[in-house]
């Protein structure tokens, strides 16, 4: 699999081989969202959505999202989701790496499930700066990093060090932590991040 290629992706989805997707928004998400205060507000981006569960968990929690990803049966699937469950979100066929400067500063929340395990690892700084400039100053990513430690990817591992290492020059590290409700196959191999790009840059 050529992981730059958006046309391997979209085999993939096409093949039904997509052995990552949940068929539904990873537990962590579902959980933080529930133990939040008060309901969050503002715009949110879902990088490498695929289907979109993540997207519209978001959207049903009161935020305008917008969900990316370059492969265009993900995001048939994505749109054909969000009209059956009456929410509105929006769904961009696209690289991510081509948002900017259309988006730069237009979100409150970066979600982030399975698309920095799926570049390739050398494009992670590009990645960090990417999510830098679709935030807002002050705006916060919500992660789940597949922190397993295989060799080779896709999935491509990290550890929660080389990921406060990326992040630390940019954004304050508000938590990241290992998961405890992660599904079966990803016990023990994933960690929770929240984090806040400076609001001063
Ligand atoms: C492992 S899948 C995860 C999909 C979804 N987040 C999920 O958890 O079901 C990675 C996704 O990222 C997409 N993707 C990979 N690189 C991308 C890029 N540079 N731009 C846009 N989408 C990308 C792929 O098409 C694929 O849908």
């Amino acid at each position: 699999m050529t992981i730059a290629n958006p046309s391997d992706w979209e085999d993939r989805y096409q093949q039904g081989t997509t052995h990552w997707d949940l068929g539904q928004p990873a537990p962590p998400f579902v959980s933080w969202l529930n133990a939040q205060p008060a309901p969050l507000a503002g715009r949110a981006i879902a990088l490498g959505c695929g289907r979109g569960y993540e997207a519209l968990l978001f959207a049903a929690h009161g935020l305008q999202v917008v969900g990316v990803d370059f492969a265009p049966s993900a995001i048939a699937i994505a749109q054909t989701l969000v009209e059956k469950q009456g929410q509105s979100a929006q769904f961009i066929q696209r690289d991510i790496f081509d948002l900017l400067p259309e988006f730069a500063s237009s979100f409150d929340y970066v979600i982030e499930h399975t698309c920095f395990c799926a570049i390739d690892p050398a494009q992670r700084p590009a990645y960090v700066q990417l999510v830098r400039q679709l935030l807002r100053p002050g705006g916060e990513v919500l992660a789940l990093f597949f922190t397993h430690t295989r060799p080779g990817g896709p999935p491509f591992g990290s550890t929660a060090e080389e990921i406060r290492q990326l992040f630390a020059a940019d954004f304050q590290i508000l938590e990241l932590v290992p998961v405890h409700n992660s599904v079966l196959k990803r016990q023990g191999e994933e960690h929770w991040g929240h984090l806040r790009r400076s609001p001063y840059d």
